[in-house]
């Protein structure tokens, strides 16, 4: 959570900052500041609100120049949002500013210590501690204040810290959050992601957990946290800021809904071929042998993701015939998972950031079991911790609701499917060719989904002044409903609840009324005459339908919307996509800012 920024160079920096933190705001929004270090000593403007809140409090005033800065948006852990909670946070002198993503989880203790020491908290966020905590131990050397604070402190963080006392100065350091480091001709960034420097250059370091960095204009000095230096590769970006903008869409989420037929041919170009092998994945390590010595597979992720994951999970039970679960990750790491050296463990996280994937990722680690991370961002936490890596390759998702993300989780775990189900000689040629051929009309598929966006625009604007709303459906469309469900929920704030179709009748039957909606899915062909009778016990009890169905499945209701055929193990990255359009529209209609839900960010980086 939390976004983080930080330049040195011989620019003013105020605009660097500002401009940079708008590229975050996806990571939080509640709050934002900067600190710079003037001829007129260290200045710190900073307010609750979004970004356009702190741009209008800048504007307001004149702050001497200063070419080095830090800068910060904010989605609260400790604290609520408001003007003092935001950061950067100082020491009581105002010497040192400090912006933070993370917790610190021993916060309380080292606040009382710093209290008794004479410090005074001017706000109730974790963030305070550190800064207080570098102040007490400088003794005339702010890289080794930094050091020194670190070991202190349990947790999760990613610091940029500048100190009036050494102005030419800025100490990036982390443990478990996300930091790269920006290298310009005369001039360092420091950020939580690339797209927030990416104006300015392609070349980057990627920080690990313990490792920290010092800026100056001329150089940037890499070491471990205990001052060890570190030499590490230089990482080129080769996509542009463009590509992450909205191209003309109203909002980020249209947009990445759209690219869904491009990112589906990425993601599948040259991973299948239309005869044997039919499956190519030369990024991972595992030799046919080590993929035959697995006995079970655990998919572990959060929110969409999780719900890719369950997808996965039933496409290498039915091809591969490994017992596969799916799993939350924030259970699923306290849960005393049976993994073992013959458990394939794969993570999925579009971020590769998430903190409770990333816990899971090493507790199955911990476990000896392999682990794969099926992840959007390469040099992610999860694509560097993971022993294998497959990538989807959606291009930037800036978006909060994830979209693109998930239909390429999608099709990199049915690939992922077919591939153990090949090598293990568990589906013969004659069914996984259709199975190829299937994943290969997707893209064109996807998009003649996306010629029916008036439709699903209708029905979304009818229901928009609902308060509730069901979704059900039967195997893989449960797991698409469960998509739906949260997509419609999180943007538009709609209460919505996904359904077993089968399950209805009992308990939640009790709460279908006159008028009740429902969006029913019937895509898989033995499930949906199942389907079909539960929609009309629904149906008797006075409930409004609006049926998403297969080609060949009996009339839902008299509102439906027919998908393209393909395999029907393939549904779920067609049937999902009305479903994002749906939530999209719905949320537009009752006017919400739809990239930016209240109370959430794109990255998850704490537990
Ligand atoms: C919902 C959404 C979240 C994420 C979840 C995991 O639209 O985006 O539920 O899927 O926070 O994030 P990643 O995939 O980055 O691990």
């Amino acid at each position: 959570m939390c976004g983080i920024i930080g330049y040195v160079g011989g620019k003013p920096s105020e605009r660097i900052l500002v401009e940079g933190l708008k590229k975050l705001e996806y990571r939080g929004y509640d709050s934002a500041g900067i600190a710079l270090c003037t001829e007129q000593g260290m200045k710190v403007v900073k307010a609750k609100g979004r970004i356009a809140e702190l741009e209008r409090l800048l504007g307001r005033q004149t702050l001497p120049p200063g070419t080095i800065g830090i800068g910060h948006t904010r989605w609260a852990t400790h604290g609520k949002p408001s003007d003092a909670n935001s950061h950067p946070h100082t020491d009581t002198l105002m010497k040192i500013s400090v912006v933070h993503n993370g917790i610190v989880e021993n916060e309380t203790e080292l606040r009382k210590e710093l209290e008794e020491q004479g410090a005074v908290f001017r706000s109730e966020t974790d963030t305070e501690v550190i800064s207080h905590l570098i102040a007490f131990h400088y003794a005339g050397d702010i890289v080794q204040a930094v050091q020194a604070a670190t070991r202190r402190m349990r947790g999760a963080y990613a610091l940029a810290v500048l100190s009036e006392l050494e102005p030419d100065k800025l100490v990036a350091v982390r443990l478990h959050s996300p930091l790269i480091i920006g290298i310009g001709d005369g001039e360092h960034f420091v950020g939580s992601d690339i797209p927030a420097i990416l104006e300015h250059t392609r070349d980057v370091y990627i920080l690990d957990d313990g490792e920290m960095a010092v800026l100056t204009r001329e150089e940037a000095r890499l070491m471990t946290i205990e001052g060890n230096p570190i030499a590490k590769q230089r990482f080129r970006v080769n996509w542009d800021l463009a590509t992450a903008e909205k191209a003309g869409y109203d909002h980020f989420m249209l947009k990445e809904i759209y690219e869904q037929p491009k990112a589906y041919r990425d993601t599948l170009e040259g991973r299948l071929f239309p005869r044997y092998p039919w499956t190519y994945l030369p990024e991972l390590s595992l030799t046919p042998e080590r993929l035959k010595q697995f006995r079970n597979v655990h998919l572990v992720a959060c929110g969409t993701a999780y719900h890719a994951g369950l997808v996965g999970k039933m496409a290498i039970e039915r091809w591969a015939r490994l017992p596969a679960e799916a799993d939350v990750a924030s259970e699923y790491r306290y849960r005393s998972p049976l993994a073992s050296p013959e458990t394939l463990v794969i993570v999925v996280s579009q971020s590769g950031e998430t903190a409770d994937t990333l816990a899971a990722l090493r507790e199955a680690k911990r476990r000896g079991a392999h682990t794969l991370a099926v992840t959007n961002v390469v040099g992610s936490t999860a694509a560097r911790e993971a022993d294998d890596v497959l990538f989807t390759r959606a291009g930037p998702e800036i978006s909060v609701a994830s979209t693109k993300a998930y239909t390429t989780q999608l099709l990199v775990l049915y690939v992922l499917a077919l591939h153990l189900a090949r090598v293990r000689g568990t589906l013969p040629d004659a069914e996984i060719e259709p199975v190829v051929r299937a994943l290969g009309e997707l893209p064109e598929q996807a998009e003649s989904v996306l010629q029916q966006a008036g439709e699903i625009r209708g029905y979304a604007q009818e229901i928009a002044s609902r308060e509730h709303l069901f979704f059900l459906g039967r195997g893989l469309d449960f797991a698409v409903a469960l998509e739906g469900s949260l997509k419609l929920k999180e943007i538009s704030y709609i209460h919505s609840e996904a359904y077993a179709a089968g399950e209805l009748k009992h308990g939640t039957l009790a709460l279908i009324e006159e008028g009740t909606p429902i969006v029913a899915l019937a895509t898989q062909p033995e499930l949906m005459s199942k389907t079909a009778s539960n929609v009309r016990e629904a149906m008797a009890r006075g409930a409004d339908v609006l049926g998403i169905v297969g080609a060949g499945s009996p009339s839902l209701s008299e509102r439906q919307l027919t998908l393209p055929d393909t395999h029907p193990a393939l549904m779920p990255a067609i049937a999902v996509v009305p479903l994002q359009l749906f939530a999209y529209y719905a949320a537009v209609a009752r006017g919400y800012d739809v990239d930016k839900p209240r109370n959430l960010a794109k990255s998850v980086t704490v537990e």
